[in-house]
């Protein structure tokens, strides 16, 4: 625990934190895997969150004037969302903003037709702050919102969504992963000499409730507001552990500890070994909000 604290201490100091651009490292190194690792069976959740907001952007249309919609989709990651929505047959301009290079090449590569699609390599904070005011009817925001300060992303969405605009988000809750969270202390602590920048912990909501305050407080009406999990069962602790470190889930908490070290990889499987862990859980919260006119 000395050695622990006395090599933390300096880099706090020093402020070797881990940074955004850290994080898009991470999914630089998944992209080319990550549906098949993450999307592969979570993304039936996206498509509940996605058919709710399809559903409410026809009723909109059959009220209002037909116009063009403009469709932010923030950390597109692979740009399943959009291809999705577009596959629903909700037509637009799609701006897809990632900072990942490697995701938004995935992006690229899947391809979207018909649309007009714009892809932007960028911070999403820093894109929605550059953009000016109500200039979107939609924003998509799934599984990263976590990744800038969340208050922070919702206030500049709200401002850069038309009247009545809608955004729907999907994001883990703190207690997500709880095999994995029991784990990594143990990991920091039994490596200590390994540990190379500090990976601050990620803003997650507690539940549901505390996710729909950050929009109710920030000039949004909560149109759907749930929560869900996920579980993964593996045949054995390597598959969990190659999981794990697969799906973008451990985003810079890779930074702080290289998980694909040989022996902390052979240290993950034997603690999920010894006792008898084969499963892990996404637990999550979602949401379809409404800017207030
Ligand atoms: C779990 S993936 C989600 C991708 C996609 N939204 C989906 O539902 O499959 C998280 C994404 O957030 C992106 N990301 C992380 N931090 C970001 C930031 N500050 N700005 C923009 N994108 C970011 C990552 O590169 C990654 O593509």
């Amino acid at each position: 625990m000395i050695g622990f604290l006395c090599k933390i201490a300096p880099l706090l100091l020093m402020g070797k934190t881990v940074k955004n651009t850290d994080i898009a490292a991470s999914y630089d190194k998944v992209s080319k895997r990550y549906e098949e690792y993450f999307l592969d069976t979570m993304h039936s959740h996206n498509d509940r969150v996605l058919n709710l907001l399809t559903k409410e952007i026809r009723k909109n249309q059959e009220k209002e004037d037909n116009h063009r919609l403009q469709i932010l989709d923030l950390a597109c990651g692979t740009g399943y969302n959009s291809r999705y929505l577009q596959g629903k047959g909700v037509d637009g301009d799609y701006t897809l903003v990632d900072l990942s290079k490697g995701m938004l090449q995935e992006a690229r590569a899947n391809g979207m037709e018909f649309s007009k699609v714009t892809y932007v390599n960028r911070d999403m904070l820093s894109f929605l702050k550059s953009s000016p005011n109500a200039s979107f009817d939609i924003i998509i925001c799934m599984w990263a919102i976590k990744y800038q300060p969340p208050k922070k992303i919702i206030v500049e969405c709200e401002r850069v969504l038309k009247d009545g605009g809608l955004m729907v988000s999907i994001v883990n809750t703190a207690d997500t992963l709880p095999q994995m969270r029991r784990l990594y202390p143990k990991l920091l602590i039994n490596n200590w000499r390994k540990i190379r920048k500090i990976m601050m912990d990620l803003p997650n909501p507690k539940n549901k409730e505390e996710f729909g305050r950050w929009f109710s407080k920030s000039g949004f009406n909560i149109k759907e507001l749930r929560s869900g999990r996920q579980t993964f069962h593996f045949k054995n602790a390597d598959k969990l552990v190659e999981f794990l470190t697969s799906t973008g889930a451990l985003a810079g908490y890779d930074h702080m500890l290289d998980l694909r070290d040989s022996e902390i990889i052979m240290q993950m499987v034997s603690y999920f070994k010894d006792n008898n862990i084969l499963e892990t859980e996404h637990r999550y919260v979602y949401g379809m909000f409404k800017k207030r006119s």
